[in-house]
This record gives structure tokens, sequence and C-alpha cells, in this order.
């Protein structure tokens, strides 16, 4: 394999600038500056009687990480995530061979096989890393060939790490589809049918002539606008011109490697390092289950996933930078007290997320701020009480918080809420998850109940809950990566009640906001969650009022509340999980206890019992 290096030459352009220099033909010779990496330094390295178009940014004296995209892209495809870790780390792209700015071989046929490519790949990491292995990070058909390297004998000692999300290892994906189709089950052919029409393109693209010229005609004038409506792309710089030309020579990938390794797995398809697994789990084209057996062939697999459609380089690229510098920054450390992931359930989603709770200094919001710290998130714990809030906040670092800080901030005041929104902006970025936790409880009939006491308990549990969702919502659909944000409402919401009007309206109406704006955000991949806890044994009986009685009597009700929820002790720890669980699992309302569920029932198909039931509650 002959290779070289030369200087850099020619410009890539945003899609629809027109104008491309081809597979085979480069620009002007010059310093170039690729599509959307601005500030990359270019180079060529030289292989095979191929030139590979490189683009660097960073340091060359720190990690080297090596990202290969996918199809039908170009290295541009990363250049959000390159520009997040150029400050860390030293970034490489190159346009895979035929795509992009990179030249194709001659003829097209036998001159994609993943051989071909692992030379290419050797011949950059030893043009821009030569001394030291470099980690490597693929998308798609980048993560295909990420397998293949990570996987042949002739890498071993070229790769410290390798990062692969939406791309199985064909030969892993081979022996998949051989223990399914050898001894079916029900279920392994569910899955087999799942995976054979996710896949319908690949037997597209086995078609010949045919994806060429709908690539170059109507398909590839449509891409930009599809991936917009279908995928949720942000509009940009990416895909670059060049993408007409890029599809009709990447479908020789599919034709120079499926079929083949497919009938002829390699036996001996061990990973030689450390991998991390991103599943976007809403992706079109693979099956979660592909990955099912990896760990049979990655002995040092991380697992992460992410709620996202296929292309997450472009949709969320905050979430990868995060996970692949913690990835890398735990490998190169080689600190075997620093865990590259978290252990707490859920780690495997919320490492490194930033997740903003209220009322955090005490009862569910504190146990959630330490569910979701142990799964590694970064947690911004807000209380009025600011003491409390810095005591969730250390007690977070020390149980697996990435980060935390505290907040002392009063939910109901929009001014206060804004310039923490500003602030968190500003220093940790924007909140993934947001829980609307912060509540007030208020007993007394509602002929007892003066305008002072409503304004006070619809302050905090209605207006709470309307300014984080306004102020943090706006924040989360600006960003375009999606996010979650949970309200904390009450059983209280669905049920009437002659004791509680002012606490069940202000819930109720939190149950409604939720629901409301679950289905204004759905399409911007937000999602919504109302919970519903039951009684849940916290210090809410000792702070709630009661009205209408002089305080020595309002004294007596704290403590045999207090009692109440005392004997029946349920923990604020499984309400936490039931927060972390409805967020995984986008789940719309969750009645936690089991009193909260039957009631939810009882609401649904027998409200008159409820009403009943309300007649006969305890006296006001
Ligand atoms: P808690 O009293 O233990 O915790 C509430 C926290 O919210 C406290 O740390 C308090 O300082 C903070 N807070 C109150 N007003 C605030 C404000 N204006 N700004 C910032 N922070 C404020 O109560 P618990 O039980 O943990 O309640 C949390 C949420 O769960 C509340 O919304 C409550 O209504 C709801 N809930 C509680 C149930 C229970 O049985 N404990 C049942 C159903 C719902």
């Amino acid at each position: 394999m002959g290779s070289g290096v030369g200087s850099g030459r020619g410009k890539g352009q945003p899609y629809g600038s027109g104008g491309r220099s081809g597979g085979g033909a480069a620009g002007e010779a010059g310093t170039g500056t690729g599509a959307g990496l601005a500030g990359a330094r270019e180079r060529w390295v030289r292989t095979g009687g191929i030139e590979l178009c490189v683009a660097e940014l960073g340091d060359p004296a720190r990690p080297t990480v090596l990202l290969v995209h996918g199809y039908p892209d170009s290295k541009e495809v990363w250049s959000e995530v390159a520009r997040g870790l150029a400050d860390r780390f030293h970034v490489v792209l190159y346009d895979v061979r035929g795509c992009g700015r990179s030249t194709a071989p001659q003829p097209l046929r036998g001159g994609f096989t993943l051989e071909k490519l692992t030379d290419d790949f050797l011949a950059v990491a030893d043009a821009v890393s030569p001394d030291r292995p470099v980690h490597l990070v693929g998308h798609d058909w980048g993560s295909v060939q990420g397998w293949e390297f990570t996987t042949a004998r002739r890498t071993e000692g070229r790769i410290a790490s390798f990062t692969s999300m939406s791309g199985p290892s064909l030969d892993h994906f081979g022996h998949w589809l051989k223990k399914r189709t050898a001894r079916p089950t029900p279920r392994r052919a569910a899955q087999l049918l799942n995976q054979s029409a996710k896949s319908w393109y690949i037997y597209m693209l086995h078609t010949p002539v045919l994806p060429e010229l709908v690539w170059k005609g109507p398909l590839g004038k449509r891409w930009p606008k599809i991936l917009q409506r279908a995928e949720k792309l942000p509009a940009g710089d990416y895909p670059t011109a060049s993408l007409p030309t890029d599809a009709a020579h990447g479908a020789w990938l599919y034709r120079d490697n499926v079929l083949p390794r497919l009938r002829r797995p390699r036996a001996d398809a061990y990973a030689h390092c450390p991998v991390q697994l991103i599943t976007p789990t809403g992706d079109a084209f693979l099956s979660p289950r592909l990955y099912d057996d990896l760990e049979q062939w990655a002995p040092q697999l991380i697992r992460r996933t992410l709620p996202a459609k296929h292309w997450v380089p472009r949709t969320r690229p905050d979430q990868l930078v995060f996970w692949i510098g913690e990835f890398i920054t735990a490998k190169e450390e080689r600190d075997p007290a620093r865990r590259a992931v978290a252990t707490g359930a859920h780690a495997d989603r919320f490492g490194g997320q930033l997740v903003l709770v209220t009322g955090a200094a005490s009862g569910i919001g504190r146990a959630t701020a330490f569910a979701f710290a142990e799964a590694g998130a970064r947690i911004v714990a807000v209380d009025r009480d600011a003491e409390g809030a810095a005591r969730t906040a250390d007690m977070s670092r020390l149980i697996g918080a990435a980060q935390a800080w505290a907040e002392a901030v009063d939910v109901s005041d929009e001014t206060a809420m804004e310039k923490l929104a500003e602030k968190v902006h500003a220093e940790y970025g924007t909140v993934d998850v947001l829980v609307n936790n912060a509540g007030i409880g208020l007993s007394g009939s509602l002929l007892q109940t003066g305008t002072e006491d409503w304004k006070a308990v619809l302050d905090v549990n209605l207006w709470g809950v309307i300014h984080g969702c306004r102020i943090f919502g706006k924040r989360m659909t600006d960003r375009g990566q999606g996010g979650h944000i949970v309200n904390i409402a009450s059983a209280a919401a669905f049920l009437p009640s002659k004791v509680l009007p002012a606490y069940s309206t202000s819930k109720a109406a939190v149950l409604m906001l939720s629901e409301c704006l679950r289905a204004e955000l759905a399409g911007q991949g937000i999602g919504v969650s109302a919970i519903c806890p039951g009684l849940i044994n916290t210090g809410i009986t000792s702070t709630a009022r009661f009205t209408g009685v002089p305080a020595e009597e309002e004294k007596r009700r704290q403590a045999k509340a207090a009692r109440m929820y005392g004997l029946r002790n349920y923990p604020p720890e499984k309400v936490a999980d039931a927060i972390l669980r409805a967020v995984v699992r986008n789940q719309a309302v969750v009645p936690v206890t089991p009193e909260a569920r039957g009631a939810l029932l009882l609401s649904r198909f027998a409200p008159r019992a409820l009403r009943a039931l309300a007649r006969l509650g305890p006296r006001p």
C-alpha cells in the first residue's frame, strides 16, 4: 500500500451552492477550509491510487479523535461534533473514498471493499498520529468500517478506543442472522422480520444503475428536505453539494461488502480495544436488538442509549460530544478508579445530561436529584431553601453526579426564574431534563380558604410550573436537540375533595398543562410527563397549611397528617425511580402508588364513585 501526504486543495460547498469537484477531480491548490468546518486545516493523504481529503482541528499534541462518516454523507456531517471536541482533542475527519472531495477508485466495482477502506484508515491514522493510537468514532457506514478496523488484526495497537453509532459490524450482523435463521423461535423470527423491514434500502442499493440515476436525479435534489422532515435535522451547512455523487459512489459500499460478509462472517471478529456503543432508539434503519449479543464480540463494552433518530451527529451533537469526551478521557487517564459510565439505573441514558430539579432540598425533589446523580447526570438543585439545595448538590457529587450545583430561587418569582435560566444556560448549558417539583400543601374547605392562601398555593404549585415550562422549554426548543419536562402533579388532580380544593385545583391544572405541552412539543423531540405520586412520606405534611383553624389546631393536624403519611411510609425514592422511568419511556401520566393508580382508574371508569367518596371524606 503506497501512501503519502499532500497540501490542501479546493473548497467544499454547502448543499445547493452548486459546483463540486466530484470523485477523482480535485479543486485548485491552496489551503482549504471544508464546508461547515471553519478553521479546519486540510491536507491530502494518498493511498492505493486514491487521494483522501483530511481536515484537522485542535492541538495535534492532544489525543487524536478520528471521525468517520456514513452513507450518504461526507465529513461535514461531523461539523458540530468536531467543533465541540476541538478544545480538548486533536480532531481529524476525512472524506471516505468516493465521497466529498476525496477521489474515487477506478473502476468503482471492487474499489470499496472493507480491506481497501482499512488501508485508507491506516494511511490517515499514520499521517495524523504516527506515534499514538487514535480514538475512532464512526456513524452509519463509518461505524461499519470502524468495526472492521477495530476487529482486524493488522490495526491492533493503532486504535485506543472505538465509539460506534448506528452501524453494526457486518460480521456480527452475519452471525446474528445465522443464529436466528438456524434456530428460529417466535421472538427471533419477529426480530428477523423487524430488521428485514428496516433494511429495504439495502435491497434497493443492490440493483444496478438505478440508485445512481435516482440519486443524481430527483432524490439528490430532495434529500435535504427529506432529512429535515423525516429526521428533524436542523437546516444548516449540511448536506454538502457533493451529496448526489457521494450517494452514487457509496452504493458500492453495499455492493462490495454486504452479501459476501453476511454469507461468510468472520469467526474471529473480536474488538481489540474498548468500545462505546451509542444506540439511537428511534433509528429507522437499525433495530436495537441487533446489538443483543455484542458483549460476546466486544468484552470491554459500554452501552449508551439516546431517544433520537438515525442522524445523531446532526441532531444530538452536544450529547455525543459529552459521551465521546468522557469515554476518551477515561481511557487516556488509565485511572482504574475513574469509571467511564456511572453505575446507577439508566446510566446508559442520563450520563452527562443536565438535569434541573426544583424543590430539590427535600422529599421527592432531593430523591430525584440523587437518582439522576447515580445515573451520572449533571445536577442543578434548585430550592428556596439555599442550605438544603447546597446539601443536595454536595451529596449528588458524592454519589456519582458528573457535576452538581445549587441555586437558591423561589419558583413563583418569574424574574428570578428568568435569571436562573440565563445563568444555567450560560454556565452549564441547555437543560436536558427539567423536573418541576417544588410545591406546597394547603388544606381547608373552599369557603374557608382566603384569597391570600389561594394565591400562595397557585403561585408555587401552578405558576412555578408554568414559569419552569415556559422559560426552560423555550431554551430546549431553541437548541433543537430534544429533552424532557417532568411536572409533579398529584393523585389529587383527579380526586375531588372537600378538604383540598386549592391544592387539588392547582394539581389538576398542572396535569392539564402537562398534557397540552406534551402535544405542543411532541414534534420537537421533547417529552412531557405528569407524575401523580399518591401519599408519600416526606416533610410536606409538617409544612402544609391548614386554613380556618387556630394555630394550635393547625399544628395538631400537621402532626396527625405526618403520622398518617409515616404509617403509609411510601418512600420518595420510589417516586424518583418512577420519574426516571417516565423520562426513559416518555410516559404521559404516571400514577405512582397503588392508591394513585386506583384513583386514576376510578376517575376514568367510575367518576360517580369518586364524587361519593369526596362527600364521605374527613371533615375540613
Ligand atoms: P417537601 O416539602 O418535602 O419538598 C418540597 C420542596 O419544595 C421543599 O424543599 C421546599 O423548600 C421547596 N419549595 C417550596 N416552595 C418553593 C418555592 N416557591 N420555590 C422553590 N422551592 C420551593 O414535599 P414533597 O412531598 O417532596 O413534594 C414535592 C412535590 O410533590 C410537590 O409538588 C408536592 O405537591 C408533590 N406531591 C407530594 C405528595 C406527598 O405525598 N408527599 C403527593 C403528591 C404530590
